[in-house]
């Protein structure tokens, strides 16, 4: 085989088979086929696009390149969730132990990465004494335990996908629906999950930010998942403001537990339910979305889902009395307002600007080298559709900087007052089952 035939066929518009597409994907991680090459045939896969097969033979080739994650020793359907990201996306530290507390095993492996703020693990490790330095003997036993568990990110997983993601970064081909699906869908299948929840943003500050193009994307990776025999399902969530109120490591955390004890914010409340309920649907836990929703609503109100966090924190090390008393995360020593210039509504709250805002905090790695200031933050004050008096309280910037000029502008620049009302925008947009 040649892989100039493969690009030309590809080019005309052809079907590639399965041998043919394992070719490319083995060649190219080896090194065998150089990176012109693969951009040519990249160019031609986002003009030409790909048959739900090849989508599903490509992703495959991706999960082979590399190591493959073994789970099977975890009793129960594993079932992993995946955002396209967002800003102040609380949403895993409380799915994990909420799903968890009705008897969903949730293995954990997670990233610290760059980003507006930290990952998850960046996230927990505000918890004093947390850790996910822990052996994989003792990640499987803990989540047989408790149902819950983090580890790090280790070994060398879908390696194709880490070379062909930067290749597409500089050659303009990243914004292909069949390459965005096989890149996503291939790590979460390599990390050893039997089903799969998506949560694709869409709006302004998602990655795909047209509501249309958010479902194309959704549709193509739950044909993936299911086309490789992992049940996969969608919801398509609006993330035009960011998710809750709090954007930073120790407040998300604060949130997080907030949330489980019932007291959280209503968005990210009800995002949780409508992931949670999709996983422990997909878990076989209940047999109706109707059902888990259920179940879940009563770990909630009956503090099962506290008990559960209490407990997958305390057996990684960390000091779970932290749930009682926030006093013990992290504090920073400036709380400044951020008051409002004129009166009116609420009427748009760039996420990516807040993010940006957040970072410029401390509270993300702008590179790997970074040290993440667990402490610092935002807090919302106001959401979309919200009144707001001039001189009143937009955002509380939590800081180890007295002077938080440089933030404030980005603040101003991302939060939009309008003088007329404005609703505030529908959170679950649809679901493809
Ligand atoms: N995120 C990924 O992991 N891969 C893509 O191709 C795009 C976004
Ligand atoms: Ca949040």
């Amino acid at each position: 085989m040649r892989m100039v035939d493969l690009i030309e066929k590809k080019r005309d518009g052809q079907t590639l088979s399965k041998e043919e597409i394992t070719f490319i994907i083995d060649g190219y991680t080896k090194g065998d086929i150089p990176d012109y090459q693969m951009s040519a045939f990249t160019m031609a896969v986002f003009f030409r696009g790909m048959t739900d097969e090849e989508r599903a033979d490509f992703t495959l080739a991706m999960v082979d390149s590399g190591e493959k994650i073994d789970l099977s020793a975890i009793e129960g359907i594993k079932v992993d969730k995946h955002s396209t990201g967002g800003v102040g996306d609380t949403t895993t530290l409380v799915l994990a132990p909420l799903v968890a507390a009705v008897g969903v095993p949730v293995a954990k492996m997670s990233g610290r990465g760059l980003g507006h703020t930290g990952g998850t693990i960046d996230k927990l490790e505000a918890v004093p004494g947390f850790h996910v330095e822990i052996t994989n003997e003792e990640f499987i036993e803990l989540v047989n335990k408790n149902k819950v568990a983090v580890i790090g990110q280790s070994g060398n997983l879908t390696p194709a996908d880490k070379k062909l993601y930067s290749l597409r970064d500089v050659t303009a081909t990243v914004n292909s629906i069949p390459l965005i699906a096989s890149s996503i869908m291939s790590k979460k299948i390599a990390a050893g999950a039997d089903a799969i929840v998506l949560d694709v943003k869409t709006g302004a500050g998602a990655f795909m930010k047209d509501f249309e193009e958010a479902k194309d994307l959704a549709k193509a990776m739950v044909d993936i998942g299911n086309n490789v025999g992992r049940h996969t399902i969608a919801v398509i969530t609006d993330m035009s403001q960011p998710l809750g109120y709090a954007i930073g490591n120790a407040l998300e955390v604060q949130e997080a537990i907030d949330t489980l004890k019932g007291e959280g914010p209503k968005d990210l409340e009800e995002l949780c339910l409508t992931l949670g309920s999709q996983m422990v649907y997909l878990a076989k836990k209940a047999n109706s979305l109707e059902a888990a929703r259920e179940l879940l609503v009563e770990v909630i109100e009956n503090g099962k889902a506290l008990e559960t966090l209490k407990a997958f924190l305390s057996a990684q090390g960390g000091d779970a009395s932290v749930v009682d008393d926030y006093s013990k995360l992290p504090q920073a020593t400036y709380k400044i307002e951020l008051e409002a210039k004129e009166d009116g509504y609420v009427s748009e709250i760039i996420a990516d600007g807040v993010g940006t805002a957040a970072m410029l905090l401390g509270a993300g790695r702008a590179t790997k080298e970074s040290v993440i200031d667990l402490a610092v933050g935002l807090l919302l004050k106001k959401k979309i559709g919200d009144q707001v008096i001039k001189g009143e309280n937009l955002v509380t910037i939590y800081s180890n900087r007295e002077n938080v000029e440089e933030v404030k502008n980005k603040l101003y620049d991302s939060i939009r007052i309008s003088s007329e009302k404005v609703e505030s925008p529908t959170l679950i947009l649809e679901k493809i089952i």
